[in-house]
């Protein structure tokens, strides 16, 4: 498929994205990677494509499990087609586990832990959390219930249903990172509203750059050892072997 009958719409930090000539988007995973929102840059070859084809496999699993999502195909590797739907200004992030901001922001004394979590990163949350950021601000940050009910950015009964769409989608994911040998911590993602207002999941979702991931046995032994960007953001590995040795994982139990 060609770029020249399609319009350039924007650059995310890892995406560029594209409207075809019959309105879906194309999505153009790049080498590029960011963290700290956008301080820190670099690129890595082939990482396009692996972003690329786990989040493929990903929406694979889940449109078989009904999870409704705006996939529609692969034209090449790196080249996504998906629906345009109106995008809900809030991203979702569901915690398993203790980490990153969650752990940050309750040492500043931005937030509390539920009762008898231990403030440690790999701390397990019974029953996990949901937290919701926005998404059009220059930093992302958190924001509560009220603030996206009085901004009109989704109703109540919008809440409920992301909320149990994340749920379901972790429940799909464990499942089947489970037996790889791989605990989800945490993850993000999107959703999008279609015209007749149905809600359906947006951007990527299993990817190593919007989820974290740790090897189980490792953490069972109480070993953080990160198959995701972390080890990027704290600069404690070699993105490429990482993102590599999670992709083998998963490609080795299932032909992608
Ligand atoms: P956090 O601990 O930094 O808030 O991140 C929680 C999860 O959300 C983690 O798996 C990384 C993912 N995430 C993104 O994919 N994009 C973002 O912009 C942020 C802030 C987090
Ligand atoms: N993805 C965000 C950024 O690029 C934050 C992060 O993943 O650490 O700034």
């Amino acid at each position: 498929m060609s770029k020249s009958n399609m319009t350039y719409l924007s650059s995310g930090k890892a995406k560029d994205i594209y409207e075809t000539a019959d309105g879906n988007l194309l999505f153009e995973f790049t080498d590029r990677v960011t963290a700290f929102d956008g301080k820190k840059r670099a690129e890595y070859q082939e990482k396009g494509e692996i972003i690329y084809r786990l989040a493929e496999y990903w929406f694979g699993i889940l449109e078989a499990e009904k999870v409704h999502t705006h996939y529609i195909g692969c034209p090449t590797p790196t080249r996504m087609i998906v629906r345009h739907p109106d995008i809900i200004p809030v991203e979702v992030i569901r915690r398993n586990y203790v980490a990153g901001s969650l752990l940050r922001r309750y040492e500043a004394g931005e937030v509390k832990l539920p009762e008898g979590v231990k403030p440690e990163e790999g701390a397990p949350l019974p029953g996990g959390m949901i937290e919701f950021t926005t998404k059009f601000e220059e930093v992302d940050r958190p924001v509560d219930m009220e603030e996206i009910l009085s901004n009109n950015w989704m109703n109540g009964l919008e809440i409920e249903h992301i909320t149990d769409m994340t749920s379901r989608i972790n429940t799909i994911l464990i499942r089947e990172l489970y037996d790889r040998g791989i605990i989800l911590a945490d993850f993000k993602v999107e959703y999008g509203r279609e015209k007749n207002s149905e809600i359906l999941l947006a951007d990527e979702v299993g990817t190593p750059d919007g989820c974290r991931f740790r090897d189980k046995t490792e953490f069972e032994d109480g070993v953080i050892s990160s198959l995701d960007k972390d080890v990027f953001r704290k600069g404690t590995g070699d993105l490429s072997t990482v993102y590599g040795e999670l992709f083998k994982r998963l490609q080795n139990q299932e032909e992608m």
